[in-house]
């Protein structure tokens, strides 16, 4: 068997991504290896979304790149959105990559490593072809992780936001055959596995012939085994009463919904082309809250977005500290070429996006302690992933409204994917602490 090392950027479908390509792999005679310096083909999955991402992907290939020094015969592969976006130029960069795939040429993975061997790395092979109807069915994704498993619902992007790069690396969407998501989740059910979480860039657009969003959810509640139904991301335009419902009325699927927000600012949401207005998205965090109380609701936050002026930016202020945030994920706006946004230049100081970055992270940071403290002294229900961190014996799981927790099991035997009651004794902006037991 030939030995392959995988290393994953981006978001969680580029992680459920790199599970496809290493079941691809593995009918083909590959089996996984932890080191990268003892593979013979290195895949590094990466990401677009942000410049960020790409120069950490490319400083990370430059340093794998040198193990080749040693092991000439070594194949590079780059892959995913990065090496969608930017094609023959990654040969540019970094002379040393053999083999380029973007996010629908998984499949030809092993042929373009082949051709790469067999030409001894003179030449170049590569795939960016977009292909429409690419699902990767029957593929049977590897689960990178043992206790919490990702199932790719839909793939690419119909939205065009104006900042967002994934329709142009991804694609149009499309959408897994139902009964083929049920089928993955019994599957699942089967190996162990008590959570799953939906995945698709506009989770919630899901759609296949009679059934939309909502049936799946309902559908995928009477898998027996799976306990625990997440998923990510949905549009705020396409959170329905049916939806809402589906997740009130199922035991199974998370109180829990990441409901990317970008803005505040009814102008800068208008020229990201986000097609709603915040008070529809208020509308939509309202009938949650109303439906399902305690729901814990975390967003997405761009600052520094073209356009942006001290008002908008103190409107996205105001709303996070009226809407009250579980957590969010905050990031400096970053110009895309290709992406409309690019024509609006990006005139907002580097100093400037930053200012503004600290200050909503920090107002989170307090929103998310306060929340969080508020879970002192209640019982929760953990689904043990790992040791924690720091360890000292203490363990790290995640409640059902997605809060991690970090607690010590006294005297009892508790192995990941095991669901137990844990006593909250204190808190911070991102961990509750606690004990096993009642
Ligand atoms: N600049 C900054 N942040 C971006 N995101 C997407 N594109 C950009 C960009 N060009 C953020 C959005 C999205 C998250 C996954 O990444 O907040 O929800």
């Amino acid at each position: 068997m030939r030995k392959l090392f995988i290393e994953t950027y981006g978001c969680q479908m580029n992680e459920a991504d790199s599970g496809i390509i290493a079941s691809i792999m593995g009918r083909n005679g590959y089996e996984l290896v932890e080191d990268p310096e003892d593979a013979d083909v290195i895949i590094v999955n990466t990401c677009s979304v942000r410049e960020h991402a790409e120069i950490r992907a490319i400083g990370r290939i430059s340093q794998l790149a040198a193990i080749k020094k040693r092991k000439p015969d070594l194949v590079l592969c780059v892959s995913g959105c990065m090496a969608q976006r930017m094609k023959g130029r990654i040969y540019e960069i970094i002379p040393n990559v053999d083999v380029v795939a973007g996010p629908d040429s998984y499949k030809r993975l092993p042929e373009l490593i082949e051709e790469a061997v067999s030409r001894k790395g003179e030449g170049s092979f590569i795939d960016v072809k977009l292909r429409k109807d690419e699902l990767y069915s029957g593929i049977e994704p590897f689960q990178f992780d043992r206790v919490r498993a990702w199932v790719t619902i839909m793939r690419g992007c119909n939205r065009f936001c104006s900042f967002c790069i994934v329709p142009f690396v991804r694609g149009r969407e499309r959408f897994v055959p139902f009964q083929e998501i049920l089928e993955e989740l019994e599957r699942l059910a089967k190996m162990g596995y008590k959570e799953v979480t939906f995945l698709g860039q506009t989770v919630n657009s899901y759609r296949y012939e009679d059934k939309d969003f909502a049936d799946l959810l309902l559908a995928a509640s009477e898998v027996e085994g799976i306990e625990r139904i997440r998923f990510t991301s949905p549009y705020p335009l396409f959170v329905t009463e049916k939806m809402i419902e589906a997740m009130r009325v199922s035991k199974k699927v998370c109180p829990h919904i990441h409901l990317p927000v970008q803005s505040a600012s009814d102008k800068i949401l208008s020229l990201m082309k986000r097609g709603y207005t915040i008070a529809q998205y208020e509308d939509v965090i309202h009938k949650l809250r109303d439906r399902i109380p305690g729901i814990a609701i975390t967003t997405d936050i761009i600052v520094g977005f073209p356009g942006e002026e001290e008002e908008d930016f103190l409107a996205t202020y105001d709303f996070m500290m009226r809407t009250r945030f579980d957590s969010a994920f905050i990031f400096k706006y970053s110009p895309r070429e290709g992406t409309r946004a690019t024509i609006l230049g990006d005139p907002v100081p580097e100093e400037e996006k930053l200012r503004r970055l600290e200050a909503v992270i920090g107002l989170q940071e307090r929103i998310s302690e306060e929340i969080n403290k508020g879970f002192i002294g209640k019982d929760v229900e953990v689904l043990v992933e790992c040791d924690a961190k720091r360890g000292e014996g203490r363990l790290f799981g995640r409640t059902p409204h997605f809060k991690s927790v970090v607690f010590s099991p006294g005297d009892k035997t508790i192995s990941p994917g095991d669901i137990v009651p844990v006593r909250v004794t204190d808190a911070t902006s991102h961990t509750l602490l606690g004990v096993y037991g009642r």
